[in-house]
């Protein structure tokens, strides 16, 4: 029991020390010129962190599928004082559409220093998987395959930039939860390919940076239409999200949580506790608003 509280103690303790001395701050000078392609930058997440960019001064390229969102962003872009703003139209289900996005990119920007992956689509919806193969290839296509398929476009330009790859993803990507099967399934091969991605670049001394956000809910339009009536669970503000994910980009950390304290202890647990876990994500659930 002593034991117990002791470690408890010590990991609270490292936590604490965590959340009050990582404070090493980003200035506009680090990010001024920099050329960023965020994908899903139409709305949502992705929208704030083209903006966050933008107001440091960096050189954005946006892509989605809706090219009349795409340029109402990329113009706020511009006033927030981007040094330039571009967009390319792409769906990120047509895997030669995602190539011709890194290619485009590196031709507009002539080359690219953080290439952040955040689009989320294909037509799982929040709900009991009933065997439909259609929206697991649709979901695998869109947030995989395409976000390997633009990293391997965007390699060589990493490469000469000493760039960073950031990847949005998800309590879902490290723990098991119910309702979202076909997204869990794309966020784990994500978390797989890329912390594979990472010790590849450090054992061959390949200076580039993989940054994995791994985020809690989110108050983004999309997802509070998608669970709002079906979750009990507080949403985090996606501005201060969009904030933390440039922070990390840029300060070349490996992984973020955010939020922090709803995220990181459930991690902790996953492997000493799997049922306690469980139990505690079961209770967030409300099953009578879920088919
Ligand atoms: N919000 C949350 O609670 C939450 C929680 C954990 C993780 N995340 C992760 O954070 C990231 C952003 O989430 P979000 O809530 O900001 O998403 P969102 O608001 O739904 O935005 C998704 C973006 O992806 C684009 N998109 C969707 N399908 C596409 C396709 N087939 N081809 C190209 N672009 C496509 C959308 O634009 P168009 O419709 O114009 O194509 C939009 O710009 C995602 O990776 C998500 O998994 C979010
Ligand atoms: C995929 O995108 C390419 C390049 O934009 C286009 O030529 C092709 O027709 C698209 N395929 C489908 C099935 O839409
Ligand atoms: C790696 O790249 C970063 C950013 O470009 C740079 O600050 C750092 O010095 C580089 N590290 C090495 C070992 O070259």
């Amino acid at each position: 029991m002593a034991g117990a509280k002791l470690l408890l103690l010590c990991v609270c303790g490292g936590f604490s020390a965590y959340y009050f001395y990582s404070t090493e701050s980003v200035t506009p000078e680090m990010v001024r010129g920099k050329r960023v392609l965020v994908t899903g930058s139409s709305t949502g997440i992705g929208e704030q962190i083209a903006y966050h960019f933008a107001q440091m001064g960096a050189r954005v390229m946006l892509t989605a599928r809706r090219a009349e969102r795409l340029r109402e962003v990329a113009e706020k872009c511009l006033e927030l004082g981007a040094g330039s703003a571009h967009y390319v139209v792409s769906d990120m289900g047509n895997l030669t559409s995602a190539q011709n996005v890194a290619q485009e990119t590196r031709n507009t920007l002539g080359g690219l220093d953080y290439l952040v992956l955040n689009h989320v689509g294909g037509s799982g919806s929040f709900g009991t998987f009933q065997g439909d193969m259609d929206s697991v290839l649709s979901s695998l296509t869109v947030n995989f395959l395409s976000y390997v398929q633009l990293t391997s476009g965007a390699l060589s330009a990493l490469r000469e930039s000493q760039g960073g790859i950031v990847i949005m993803s998800s309590l879902s990507g490290r723990i098991g939860a119910p309702f979202t099967a076909t997204y869990s399934a794309s966020k784990f091969a994500l978390e797989g390919f890329y912390s594979s991605l990472r010790r590849e670049f450090s054992l061959q001394k390949t200076n580039i940076s993989v940054t994995v956000a791994v985020l809690g809910y989110i108050d983004t339009e999309n997802a509070v239409k998608k669970v709002g009536d079906k979750v009990s669970m507080l949403a985090s503000p996606k501005q201060a999200c969009a904030r933390e994910v440039v922070r990390a980009a840029v300060l070349r950390q490996a992984e973020l949580f955010y939020p922090f304290w709803g995220i990181k202890p459930l991690v902790l647990l996953r492997d000493w506790a799997p049922g306690l876990v469980g139990k505690i994500l079961d209770t967030f659930y409300i099953l009578e608003n879920i088919v």
